[in-house]
């Protein structure tokens, strides 16, 4: 049965929620499930924006036969190619042999690349600032490259001031029949999600997202249509100056993220003494990971949020053991850059953790290590207790003056 959303005059939402997807694109952890969003306009013209991913597809299918009501489909734009958005497109293709597909030079080889079918003689292949015009609506295209996939564009809608804003501004987390921003507690219970979907999904792709929002500034926006995750309609402020932040990797919260790769409790005892010192210091919100157990996504995206960061790590064959060295490389490979680290190195026989993590650190951008580098032999002796309390210190006068 379809489950159509009308969310302002001609204006629908027609995507669906999986809660059963253990791992988005089958590496991030969606406990919260995902949501795919398609919206349909029906103007004169009928116009749908993208497809959705195929475990919502029969869904899908039946709210878009719902919601046209027997007219045809003239429209698909297609804002992004990846599967999660675009796996039923070949089908609607099938279904709707008249709809002519919306794309940019980009896009239109990946439809042939994905299904065995020829699009040219149905492509209006549009470029930066184009414009189609469906009576009421008067839709403009904007190429949005590598946020996420290089053939992304956003569709703004000049009548309603609706951004179609592809991968950005979206989240992980089912939707729950509130398909608003503004009927949840989104900071409450979405950010982190949407943070966690943001730093792994494109925050290598900083200097593109910004591109985005700069010409996103020069628009009036009343509405902002994501793929993934709730519409915005109120607050869009709130959430474009946490794209900001995030794009530019300036650090949310002024905080400290402890980091630990413990083998056998050592070096993790020595990351709680620092927390605890800390914490008498009155550094407050205090996190502690321990990279073993908690998904790197949820690391990288704690990374992007606090100013400071520190990795604890045991060495291993003669090499940071291996989830700490893992969770570094995820960091590099994201483009995390100034923030301030501290490091607390341990090994029985030689601990080489602590050279090994400035390496990696000194590879990327204006990654600040501190001084005071606390080294175990096998576990916490009285030196590395005050070795511990001169980096809480360091650390709390950092963050409280
Ligand atoms: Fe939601 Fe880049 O796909």
């Amino acid at each position: 049965m379809h489950c159509v959303t009308n969310i302002h005059e001609d204006l629908y939402w027609l995507g669906g929620s999986d809660r059963q997807l253990a791992k988005f694109e089958n590496v991030f952890p969606i406990p919260r499930g995902v949501s795919y969003n398609a919206y349909l306009v029906l103007d004169e013209k009928t116009v749908l924006l993208d497809t959705v991913d195929k475990a919502v597809g029969e869904r899908f299918f039946e709210n878009l036969e719902f919601a046209l009501a027997g007219r045809p489909l003239d429209y698909v734009v297609v804002n992004h190619m990846e599967p999660d958005h675009c796996a039923t497109l070949g089908e609607l293709l099938r279904r709707w042999p008249g709809a002519q597909v919306v794309a940019n030079a980009k896009t239109v080889p990946m439809v042939s690349q994905f299904f065995d079918c020829d699009i040219s003689n149905r492509a209006v292949v549009v470029k930066e600032g184009d414009t189609l015009c469906t009576g009421r609506h008067t839709f403009t295209f904007l190429m949005a490259p590598m946020v996420h996939w290089p053939e992304v564009m956003v569709t703004y809608d000049a009548a309603d001031k609706v951004l179609f804003s592809a991968d950005a501004f979206g989240t992980f987390g089912a939707l729950n029949g509130n398909i608003f921003a503004d009927q949840v507690d989104f900071e409450r219970d979405w950010l982190d999600d949407a943070r966690r979907y943001y730093t792994n999904i494109v925050g290598k792709y900083g200097a593109q997202v910004q591109s985005l929002l700069k010409r996103a500034a020069g628009m009036e926006i009343q509405m902002i249509c994501p793929l993934h995750g709730p519409i915005w309609r109120e607050n869009l402020e709130w959430f474009l100056e946490k794209y900001q932040r995030w794009s530019t990797y300036t650090p949310e919260d002024r905080g400290v993220a402890i980091f630990c790769g413990s083998i056998y409790g050592h070096t993790e005892n020595a990351a709680e003494i620092l927390a605890a010192r800390l914490a008498e210091r009155g550094v407050k919100n205090i996190a502690l990971y321990d990279v073993s157990h908690t998904d790197v996504s949820y690391l990288v995206s704690e990374a992007f949020r606090c100013s400071h960061l520190v990795l604890a790590s045991a060495t291993y064959n003669g090499e940071i053991y291996t989830p700490m060295e893992n969770f570094l490389r995820d960091l590099a490979c994201h483009g995390l850059r100034g923030r301030s680290v501290a490091l607390i190195e341990n090994g029985t026989w030689a601990a080489r953790s602590g050279m090994l993590m400035t390496k990696l650190l000194e590879e990327m951008k204006e990654m600040r290590v501190m001084e005071g580098t606390v080294t175990l032999k096998s576990s916490v002796k009285e030196a590395q207790r005050r070795g511990l309390e001169s980096l809480a210190d360091a650390i709390a006068d950092e963050l409280l003056h």
